[in-house]
C-alpha cells in the first residue's frame, strides 16, 4: 500500500492522518502494520536530504515474499521517495471512462498498489487531451479519478459521491467535508449535463476546477463554489500542515 502527500515547507502535510490510512490499508490487506515512528522517522530523514521536494511517498509492502499471489512471511518493506511537486492546469478537462470501478471489491477503501486500472484510464484520458480519468461504479454512478475524488455543484448544493459508491477515503475530501457544508450522495454522470461547477480533490492538487468533462463544457471554472472550497482549504493548510 502507499501514501502520496504534499510537503510545504519541508513538511509532510496531513502525515497523521495518511499514517492512519496506511495502517487502515494494512490492516484491510491482512498485513502487519506499519510501525509510525520509523515511518516518521524515514521521512524526516528523506526530506532533510531534499530540502526542494514538492511531494512524497510512504510505500509499504509485505516484503520478500514467493513468486505467485501468496505472501512470505518476512519483514515488510518500508520505501520513502520524493520528487518535486505536481503542476496542474488551473482548470481541468476530465474523460468519463469506460470502465467501472467494483464498489463491491476487496480492495475497496484501501491504497493499494494495485493501480494497473488507474494506468490504464489515465492513458485512455491523456490520450484525449485530460488530466484525469473519473469512473463510474458498476451501478453506473460516479465514483471517483484515477486520483481522485469528485465534488458538483448541482442545483446549487455541492455534493460528493459516499464511500459507498467504492471511492477512496481521501484525505483531502475528509478534511473538506470538515470545512464546508457538503451533500454526499449517489450522483449520476449525466448530473455533470445540470451542474453549474465541479472539482476535484486529491493531495497533490488540492481543490482543482473541471473545466470540462470530455466534450461538455462546464459554465464556470473555478465558480463560486470551487473558489470557496479553495479558500476554506488554503485557510486550513495555513492553520496547521497536520490538520
Ligand atoms: C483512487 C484515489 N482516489 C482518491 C484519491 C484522493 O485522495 P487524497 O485526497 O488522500 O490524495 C487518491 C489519491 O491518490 C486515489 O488514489
Amino acid at each position: 500500500m502507499f501514501e502520496t502527500m504534499k510537503v510545504v515547507d519541508g513538511t509532510a502535510f496531513a502525515l497523521t492522518r495518511h499514517l492512519r490510512r496506511l495502517r487502515f490499508s494494512a490492516d484491510g490487506m491482512g498485513m502487519l502494520p506499519p510501525d509510525d515512528e520509523r515511518i516518521r522517522h524515514a521521512v524526516a530523514a528523506v526530506l532533510d536530504a531534499d530540502p526542494d521536494a514538492g511531494k512524497l511517498r510512504i510505500t509499504w509492502s509485505s516484503g520478500v515474499g514467493p513468486l505467485g499471489s501468496s505472501r512470505g512471511g518476512g519483514p515488510g518493506t518500508l520505501i520513502v521517495a520524493t520528487e518535486a511537486g505536481s503542476a496542474w492546469p488551473v482548470a481541468e478537462a476530465v474523460h468519463l471512462c469506460r470502465w467501472a470501478r467494483n464498489e463491491h471489491g476487496a480492495l475497496v477503501g484501501l491504497k493499494t498498489t494495485s493501480y494497473a486500472e488507474n494506468v490504464l484510464a489515465l492513458e485512455a484520458a491523456h490520450d484525449r487531451g485530460c488530466s484525469e480519468a473519473l469512473f463510474a461504479n458498476t451501478a453506473g454512478d460516479l465514483c471517483e479519478g484515477t486520483g481522485t475524488n469528485v465534488f458538483l455543484v448541482v442545483d446549487g448544493e455541492l455534493v460528493t459521491p459516499p464511500l459507498s459508491s467504492g471511492c477512496l477515503a481521501g484525505v483531502t475530501r475528509e478534511l473538506l467535508l470538515e470545512e464546508m457544508a457538503v451533500t454526499e450522495r449517489s450522483v449520476a454522470p449525466d448530473e455533470f449535463t445540470r451542474s453549474s461547477e465541479a472539482f476535484l480533490t486529491s493531495s497533490t492538487r488540492d481543490v482543482n476546477a473541471i473545466a470540462r468533462v470530455d466534450d461538455m463544457v462546464l459554465p464556470e471554472a473555478p465558480g463560486p463554489v470551487t473558489v470557496a472550497a479553495q479558500a476554506a482549504f488554503a485557510d486550513l493548510c495555513a492553520r496547521s500542515l497536520d490538520p
